[in-house]
């Protein structure tokens, strides 16, 4: 294939392949907020998208395809996938990034006893380096003369860095998926580390992130950790950092929903069904349903998630048999033994609010945990409530798709920690993730709410959910590079 003008860079790539019944390779699609933007890339940009073969499925296809994939399988895109020696890989992504940046990044670490930087760490960490350098070499290789590079989150973070190293030519960003860490968490990690992992990212010309909240915490990182100078715009927002004689611009681009897919595949034949399916599951025309939808990932709070429920049927009890609490919870990351042990718990927690609370012919809580999104969507459109509750998150897709595609109006619970609150935070009823008595009330009050005052309250969180869709907010970025 020819050198290309744009080149993207993501762990994750818009296709993964697993062995289907008759033994033959089956494709499938990517899951995730960063899969879900960088979808809609203009598939004639004639933009190359390298990103790691995730399992064997991937390998082999990865093998027998040579240097690109069948387009057949990745809905037209370019894709150029890595075939990264297992173990190397299960380290850079289990152990690094899943791991140690992703609880950095979230703060999900309990403290007294983890995070812990020993030899294992190191070895890692030297996995995480040859990962990095894998996609480095490849987009160096797939890079024209003066492209523009786009490298994807946590799993790349010393790309830039690498890559300027090889190809000054290219202009190089980086974009963040997640929150990034204030400085006394981000601290944590071992000092060259830290430094490696900002020096990194400040290797590109830009570093882009979903709000301004994250985008402060990289720059003040930068200036705890690499004595980096701040330079800051006529409003006050951090907008360029310089360090050891680099300038690397710092940008805010807040992905939003993609409506006009969204609106229309959400009334195809199969949501309708699910409709259908999801309405006799309810049971009765007068319940009112409460719906969440998420990776049963560790930042989204569904246990206390379901403590809250549990607090709203036990502090009002008019709520016993006339609402029912839909939970979808899609299996992530379980080669790691706190997300598999993650699952159990909230599957034990919903099996111990049924027992406690159900009745012949009402089931408290509605838990599915077997990914479809045809599924989702009908909740989203059946909902009057939306619980969106993580700890800490990026931004939250959930949150903009809900008010989309929502039939009558569904009010939106929404964690304030959530990238989300910052554009949605007008019209959702904003919660402290923490406080189980506090987004117990606020499901309450959720519930109360006037239709007419829900309705519209729907129709400018989905204008607000919708104000930068995948496809401008990814050519904002072309642009800005
Ligand atoms: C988040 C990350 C993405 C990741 C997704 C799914 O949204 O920012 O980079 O792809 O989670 O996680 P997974 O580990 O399954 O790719």
């Amino acid at each position: 294939g020819a050198a290309a003008p744009i080149v993207v860079a993501s762990n994750r790539g818009p296709v993964s392949y697993r062995r289907g019944a008759d033994g033959g390779l089956v494709a499938g699609r990517g899951g995730g907020g960063l899969v879900s933007g960088l979808s809609s890339i203009e598939r004639e940009a004639k933009a190359v998208w390298v990103c790691a073969a995730l399992g064997e499925g991937d390998r082999e296809a990865a093998r027998a395809a040579g240097r690109r994939l069948d387009p057949e399988d990745t809905g037209g895109h370019r894709v150029r996938m890595l075939d990264i020696p297992p173990g190397t890989f299960a380290a850079a992504y289990n152990g690094i990034a899943n791991s140690v940046l992703w609880f950095v990044h979230h703060m999900l670490y309990q403290t007294p006893l983890e995070p812990v930087f020993d030899k294992a760490f190191r070895e890692q960490w030297a996995a995480y380096e040859a990962y990095n350098a894998a996609f480095a070499d490849a987009v160096a290789e797939e890079a024209a003369q003066g492209a523009a590079v786009l490298v994807q989150d946590y799993h790349l973070a010393l790309v830039p860095g690498l890559l300027r190293a090889r190809r000054p030519d290219l202009r190089i960003g980086h974009f963040s998926h997640t929150p990034w860490a204030p400085p006394d968490y981000f601290r944590m990690l071992p000092d060259d580390v830290a430094g490696q992992l900002l020096r990194g990212v400040l290797g590109g010309d830009r570093a882009a992130f979903l709000t301004s909240r994250w985008a402060e915490a990289f720059a003040a990182c930068c200036a705890d950790v690499l004595g980096a100078e701040v330079v800051r715009d006529g409003e006050g927002r951090a907008a360029e950092v310089r360090c050891e004689g680099r300038v690397t611009r710092l940008g805010v681009h807040g992905l939003g929903a993609d409506g006009d897919f969204l609106r229309e595949r959400a009334h195809r034949a199969d949501v309708e069904e699910r409709m259908a399916a999801l309405r006799s599951q309810i049971g009765g025309p007068d319940r009112r349903t409460i719906v969440r939808v998420d990776r049963t990932e560790l930042s989204k709070n569904i246990v206390r998630g379901l403590h809250a429920y549990r607090r709203l049927l036990e502090e009002h009890p008019q709520w016993r048999g006339r609402v029912v609490h839909i939970a979808f919870a899609y299996p992530s990351r379980q080669d790691l033994a706190v997300y598999r042990d993650y699952t159990a718990e909230v599957e034990r927690v919903a099996r111990e609010i049924n027992s406690a609370f159900g009745t012949e012919g009402w089931e408290p809580v509605a838990l599915h945990v077997k990914d479809d999104f045809a599924r989702s969507l009908a909740a989203y459109r059946l909902a009057d409530v939306a619980l969106v509750n993580p700890i800490r998150d990026g931004m939250n897709l959930v949150a903009k798709e809900v008010p989309v595609v929502s039939d009558h109006g569904c009010a939106l619970v929404l964690s304030r920690e959530a990238g989300a609150a910052a554009e949605l935070g007008d019209e959702a009823i904003l919660v402290n993730p923490y406080d189980v008595e506090a987004t117990a009330r606020a499901l309450h009050f959720a519930l109360l709410m006037d239709p007419g005052e829900r309705a519209e309250r729907t129709k400018r969180l989905a204008a607000a959910a919708t104000a930068l869709p995948p496809a401008r907010w990814f050519t904002d970025q072309l642009r800005a590079l």
